[in-house]
C-alpha cells in the first residue's frame, strides 16, 4: 500500500513539557511565552515539529492531563493569543505546533461534570460520564474490580445532591479525571468542536493522550488484575483497546481529513503488532507512538528486536514507524541505561548517546523528549518536592514521574539556571547541572547538544538516509549493525564491553571518539 508524502513521514518531533521549558513571568513554571522566547534554540536544534504537552484550562491534579476547559488556555501558561504568537512564530522559523489532547477524561472540575454530580443519577448529564450503582447490599461496594492506573480503585463513589452516598463514577486515572462516556454522541460532537478550534487557529496536529483508551468493555465487567504499573501495557486488560476505539479515531480522522496537512499521533500502549497496525489503518490514526525502543534495554539483541517489531507493527497496513527514546511519563535514557547492572550515570550518558544515533538513523518518525539533546538525567527529588499525584495514589510507594519533568537548566552555574527569575522553580533543579545547560553545551564540541544538532543535520541533508527499510548485516557479538536500504546510510552500535571494528566507508559521526579507528564500548557511529 502507498500513501501519499506527508511532512510528518520523517520528521523529528520535540516534546516540550510546558511547565518545565522555560518561565517567562518569573512564577516558577514554565509557559507559552517562555517557548516562544526559546524558538531560535529550537531551530538552531534543527527539529521540524514541536508537541506541547497539555496548556489547556486545568486545576492540574494531573498537571494539565485534567482539562476544565479544551478550548482555552491555563492562564497559567498564558493566553490563547500567546498561542497564537507562538504559532506563527514558530512557521516563520518552518517550525510546526502539535497540541496534547486528552479524549479519555475531563478534569473533575469540567462544566460537564459538575453538572453531572449536581443532576440525578439516571439524568443525561451523568450520561456523559461512566456512572454506575454500586455492587452490594447498600451499593457501598464499587461496580467492579478495576485499579486506576494511578493506585486506589478505578471508582469514586459521590454524594447525592440529598447528601446520601450514591452512585460511582469510573476514573481510570485519578478521581479528579472521570472517563468520558464515549458511547454518547455529545462526548465526539464537543471533540470535533475542539479539534476545529485549534485546527482554525493552525495548530498542526495533536498527539492524543491514552488513544487506546477511550471504549470500554460492554457490562464492564471485573477484569485478572496481574499487575498495574503506570502505562505498562498488557493487551488483556480489559479497561483499554477495546474494538470500539477504532469507530472512534475513524470519526477524528474525518474531522482531521478537513485539514489537509494536519496530523495525530496517538498514545497507543498496545503490544500485539497486529492490533496495533488497526489503529493507524488510512481511515484512523497518522501515527501510533511505539515504545518498544524506550522500553529497550541495554542489550544488543532486545535492541534489534524492538526495531524489528515497530517496522513490523505499522507494515501491513503501509504506515509509518515511529520512535522515542523517553518521554514525560518515563525515566530519562540516560538514568535508565545508567542503572542497568556494572553502569554508572557517565555510562548512562555514553549509551544515550549511542542510542540517539541508533535512532535518527531510522526510518520515520522522531520524538525526542525535552532535554535529552542536553543528556539529563532524572533526578531524585526529596519526598517533600513530589507532585505527581501518583506519589499519594500509591501511599507512597510509587515516587511518579516528577524526576523526568525538572525544568530545562539554559544558563548559569545555579538552579534556576535562566530557566526562570524566581529559585523557587516547580520543581527544585539539582546544584550541579551547570555543565548541562544549553549555554554551556552549544559552546562544547563534546557535548551531547552538539552531538544531537550534528546528527539532526546529516539526516536532513544527506541522500544516505532515504529510503523506509533497513536491512540487518553480519556485527560481532553484542552488537548490531544495520544500513538503509536506499540511501545506504550504516549504523553500528556497540553495547559490548570492548571496542570494536568498524566495517569500511566514510565515518559521519560517531557518539564517542573512535579508538585507533575502532568504535568503543557503549557508542555508535554512522558510516556512509
Ligand atoms: C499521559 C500522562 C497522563 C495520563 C492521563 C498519559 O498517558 O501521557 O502523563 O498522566 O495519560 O491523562
Amino acid at each position: 500500500m502507498t500513501r501519499s508524502t506527508q511532512w510528518w513521514q520523517d520528521a523529528i518531533f520535540y516534546q516540550v513539557y510546558p511547565r518545565s521549558f522555560s518561565d517567562s513571568n518569573g512564577d516558577g513554571v514554565g509557559d507559552l511565552a517562555g517557548i516562544t522566547e526559546r524558538l531560535g534554540y529550537l531551530e538552531l536544534l534543527g527539529v521540524d515539529a514541536l508537541w506541547l504537552s497539555p496548556v489547556t484550562v486545568s486545576p492540574m491534579a494531573d498537571h494539565g492531563y485534567d482539562v476544565a476547559d479544551p478550548r482555552d488556555i491555563d492562564p497559567l501558561f498564558g493566553t490563547v493569543g500567546d498561542l497564537d504568537a507562538l504559532i506563527s512564530e514558530a512557521h516563520s522559523r518552518d517550525i510546526r505546533v502539535t497540541m496534547d489532547l486528552v479524549p479519555n477524561h475531563t478534569s473533575n472540575q469540567h462544566p460537564w461534570f459538575r453538572a453531572a454530580l449536581a443532576a440525578a443519577p439516571g439524568s443525561p448529564e451523568r450520561a456523559r460520564y461512566i456512572f454506575r450503582d454500586g455492587r452490594g447490599p447498600d451499593g457501598a461496594e464499587p461496580p467492579n474490580n478495576w485499579p486506576s492506573v494511578f493506585g486506589g480503585p478505578a471508582w469514586h463513589r459521590v454524594t447525592e445532591a440529598d447528601g446520601t452516598p450514591g452512585q460511582w463514577y469510573l476514573h481510570l486515572f485519578a478521581p479528579e479525571q472521570p472517563d468520558l462516556n464515549w458511547e454518547n454522541d455529545e462526548v465526539f460532537a464537543d471533540l470535533a468542536k475542539t479539534l476545529r478550534f485549534w485546527l482554525d487557529r493552525g495548530v498542526d496536529g495533536f498527539r492524543i493522550d491514552v488513544a487506546h483508551g477511550m471504549a470500554k468493555p460492554a457490562g464492564l465487567p471485573d477484569m485478572d488484575i496481574t499487575h498495574n504499573e503506570l502505562l505498562i501495557n498488557d493487551d488483556d486488560d480489559l479497561r483499554f483497546n477495546n474494538p470500539g476505539v477504532h469507530a472512534i479515531h475513524r470519526r477524528i480522522r474525518s474531522v482531521m481529513d478537513e485539514y489537509p496537512g494536519r496530523v495525530t499521533v496517538g498514545e497507543v500502549w498496545v503490544r500485539d503488532n497486529e492490533r496495533f497496525a488497526e489503529y493507524v489503518r488510512p481511515d484512523e490514526l497518522h501515527l501510533g507512538f511505539n515504545f518498544r525502543l524506550a522500553e529497550a534495554h541495554w542489550d544488543a539483541s532486545d535492541i534489534q528486536e524492538a526495531v524489528d517489531n515497530s517496522l513490523l507493527a505499522v507494515e501491513s497496513v503501509g504506515g509509518v514507524a515511529t520512535w522515542t527514546l523517553s518521554n514525560h511519563d518515563v525515566e530519562r535514557e540516560v538514568t535508565r541505561y545508567g542503572t542497568e547492572a556494572g553502569a554508572s550515570r557517565e555510562v548512562g550518558l555514553r549509551r544515550a548517546r549511542a542510542m540517539i544515533l541508533v535512532e535518527l538513523a531510522l526510518p520515520g518518525t522522531v520524538f525526542l523528549y525535552n532535554g535529552s539533546e542536553l543528556g539529563l538525567p532524572n533526578v531524585d527529588l526529596p519526598d517533600d518536592a513530589l507532585q505527581d499525584p501518583v506519589w499519594e495514589r500509591s501511599g507512597h510507594t510509587e515516587r511518579g514521574r516528577d524526576g523526568c519533568r525538572v525544568p530545562i537548566p539554559w544558563e548559569g552555574s545555579a538552579p534556576p539556571y535562566g530557566f526562570s527569575t524566581t529559585p523557587d522553580t516547580w520543581l527544585p533543579m539539582p546544584d550541579d547541572w551547570a555543565d548541562l545547560t544549553a549555554e554551556a553545551e552549544l559552546e562544547d564540541l563534546d557535548s551531547t547538544l552538539t552531538l544531537y544538532r550534528e546528527a539532526i543535520e546529516l539526516r536532513k541533508t544527506r541522500p544516505e538516509f532515504a529510503g523506509a527499510a533497513i536491512e540487518w548485516y553480519g556485527a560481532p557479538p553484542e552488537c548490531l549493525a544495520f544500513r538503509r536500504v536506499g540511501g545506504r546510510l550504516s549504523c553500528v552500535l556497540n553495547a559490548s564491553a570492548e571496542p570494536v571494528a568498524l566495517p569500511g566507508g566514510e565515518v559521519l559521526l560517531s557518539s564517542a571518539p573512535l579508538i585507533d579507528g575502532k568504535l568503543p564500548a557503549d557508542a555508535a557511529a554512522w558510516l556512509a
